[in-house]
């Protein structure tokens, strides 16, 4: 039985590999495992609670190195069952208070200021934001950014909750956004892949972007900049998250010296490209 320090293995469990911002989370810790002599398997929970569950199961059986992990579920017994295991562990992309550990991530409160007030300064005043599933704090801490900046300011903010943090929600949200009344004239999504998802549906309903209807995106994915309307998004440094998390768990497997928790938090950046361009 390996002792969990010992493995050449070190997991990443992301809530979704479909979503480019958790590719470049991954090479950036695969970046610093290889440095180490370590390797990384990457497990992808599908933002799926269940997944999560029987991976977090099979991880504390293995005895890897440690585990990056951005959960779905955090609430959850299984976490909980997954910190007694004593299998050394990073969060990633956002913190995890119930249960001990280091994290990495960015200030996603600032964040959702960030494009929040970029929308209020560009005039617009009826702003929706499409956020992700509640149960997601990164998606919660956005949210409570942009109310943050658009309190007691003339501005609407109506909050429309998807599904998931896919293109297929952001097509959806589209759907509803077009026949709310009045319309926003700017809306702001929990991530850019949100973003592209509403940009087609706007596109395909020939409502311009952005004299009709400006759009911010989140994470800065290599897709943002190269969408049909290059889209505005607040931005995540991705590689280096996963490359700082990676570092951050080797470090606390490599002594004997008793392990000290930290939060390291990045800022975010806001990138104005022409989905939110006033002319
Ligand atoms: O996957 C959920 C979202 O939260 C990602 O797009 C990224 O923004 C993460 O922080």
């Amino acid at each position: 039985q390996l002792r969990a320090g010992s493995s050449r293995i070190m997991a990443l469990l992301v809530l979704d590999l479909a979503n480019p911002f958790f590719v470049d989370l991954a090479r950036g810790a695969e970046e610093a495992a290889h440095e180490a002599g370590l390797n990384v398997i990457t497990c992808n929970s599908g933002q799926r609670v269940e997944l999560e569950s029987s991976y977090l199961s099979m991880l504390a059986e293995q005895r890897v190195r440690g585990v990056l992990l951005s959960p779905v579920d955090t609430a959850g017994e299984r976490l909980h069952a997954f910190a007694r295991s004593g299998i050394p562990r990073v969060f990633v992309d956002r913190t995890v208070p119930e249960v001990q550990g280091s994290s990495v991530a960015v200030d996603d409160v600032t964040g959702g200021a960030l494009a929040a007030r970029h929308l209020a300064e560009t005039g617009h005043r009826e702003i929706a934001m499409v956020n992700g599933p509640a149960v997601l704090a990164q998606c919660r801490d956005r949210e409570s950014g942009a109310r943050s900046v658009l309190e007691g300011a003339d501005v609407r903010l109506s909050v429309l909750e998807s599904a998931a943090l896919d293109v297929a929600s952001g097509r959806d949200a589209g759907a509803r956004l077009l026949g709310m009344s009045p319309r926003p004239t700017a809306v702001f999504c929990a991530n850019d892949l949100l973003a592209l998802g509403l940009l087609q549906a706007m596109v395909a309903a020939g409502v311009r972007v952005p004299e009709e209807m400006a759009i911010v995106g989140y994470d800065d994915i290599e897709f943002a900049g190269a969408a049909a309307v290059p889209l505005t998004s607040v931005r995540q440094p991705a590689r280096k998250l996963g490359r700082t998390a990676a570092e951050l768990l080797i470090a606390e497997t490599s002594g004997e010296r008793a392990v000290r928790h930290r939060r390291l938090v990045f800022q975010p950046e806001l990138v104005v490209r022409d989905s939110t361009r006033v002319s």
